[in-house]
């Protein structure tokens, strides 16, 4: 349902100059391309978060949740209802440890996975350095089972609390999580659509002990490795496309297809890393759909091989 002037009344009573209407999404999102959202907010309590997913569904109205926005692909029409950001709620962290060496880390969902590793790595806790240098949050790299060849988050995730549509926090075991490749699915009753799908607000994680000295000896090469080979210090999302489950990586494909600094607009497929598609400055989102086809179509052409997306593409 779209926004009506009745809707904008509410948000404006309840959340006052924290809602924002019209909001390009180009400002929330790594990429840096995207058009508006109908309303934007990001809430400073997980009642004020409540409450708002509670009136959403009351209303009928699409919401958005993001994190850091840097895994997502917003079309330049932008989003026909709501974008709430976790960026201002779900920021705590702490963690404990048994006798046996086990740690467990309890960390809001809007925690960045740097900050994260940055304590683990602090505090001699081990079973984290697979996600130095992943950029955004824990709740998107939960969603996402973000991870290297070195590991992912469905290893290390144990339990999250989560606001379910109806307004409630539970807490959900592993049990709850199906992590794929690059994906997780709720095993949860009821869950149908992207809208009714809970959001997770914190996440326990079960690590052991290390020797942080290690840690961040290791950690820093993980760095050092990226900043060769990933064209950091431009807008991207990080890797565009899934790899296959099996043969060539995704950017080896693109690479020998010879796609390497291909441009549409002001996207490019990165001179460095093959799988990034970078915004030089002024890209628009349809640039970016445009040089994916390319890609998709040079790839499907050469090597039989369809390769998907893994950056989240929303909107119209
Ligand atoms: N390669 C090329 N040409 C290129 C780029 C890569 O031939 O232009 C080759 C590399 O030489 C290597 C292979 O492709 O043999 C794989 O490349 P890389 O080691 O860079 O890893 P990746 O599979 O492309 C994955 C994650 C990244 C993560 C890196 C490093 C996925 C889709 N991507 O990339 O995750 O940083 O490993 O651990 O799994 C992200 O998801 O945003 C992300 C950054």
């Amino acid at each position: 349902m779209m926004l009506t002037d009745t809707h904008k009344r509410w948000l404006k009573d309840r959340f006052g100059p924290q809602v924002r209407f019209n909001e390009p999404m180009s400002q929330h999102t790594s990429l840096g391309v995207g058009g508006p959202a109908d309303a934007y907010l990001a809430p400073r309590q997980a009642s004020d978060l409540a409450a708002l997913c509670q009136w959403c569904q009351q209303n009928d109205l699409y919401r958005l949740t993001i994190g850091n926005g840097t895994n997502l692909l917003v079309l330049d029409g932008g989003i026909e209802g709501i974008v709430i950001s976790l960026k201002a709620c779900c920021k705590d962290m702490q963690h404990t440890r048994n006798e046996t060496g086990e740690v467990r880390i309890s960390a809001g969902a809007a925690i960045s996975l740097n900050a994260l590793c940055n304590y683990a790595i602090r505090h001699g806790i081990e079973g984290l350095n697979f996600a130095v240098g992943i950029p955004g949050t824990l709740g998107g790299a939960i969603m996402m089972n973000a991870g290297t060849a070195k590991g992912c988050m469905g290893n290390v995730v144990r339990e999250v609390t989560v606001l379910t549509t109806g307004g409630d926090i539970q807490h959900y075991d592993q049990k709850a999580m199906v992590f794929g490749y690059r994906h997780m699915t709720w095993a949860l009753e009821n869950q149908k659509t992207a809208a009714t799908l809970p959001i997770i607000l914190e996440a326990m994680l079960q690590l052991s002990v290390a020797d942080g000295n290690a840690l961040k000896t290791e950690a820093d090469a993980i760095l050092k490795a990226r900043a060769k080979t990933q064209p950091l210090h431009q807008r991207s999302a990080g890797s565009f496309f899934k790899n296959p489950l099996s043969g060539l990586s995704a950017g080896e494909l693109i690479d020998r297809a010879g796609l390497k600094g291909t441009q549409v607009g002001g996207a490019q497929i990165s001179k460095r890393h093959a799988n990034w598609i970078v915004n030089t400055g002024k890209a628009t989102a349809a640039d970016i759909i445009e040089l994916k086809n390319i890609v998709q179509a040079k790839v499907s052409n050469l090597y039989k091989i369809d390769l998907e997306t893994e950056v989240q593409i929303v909107g119209t």
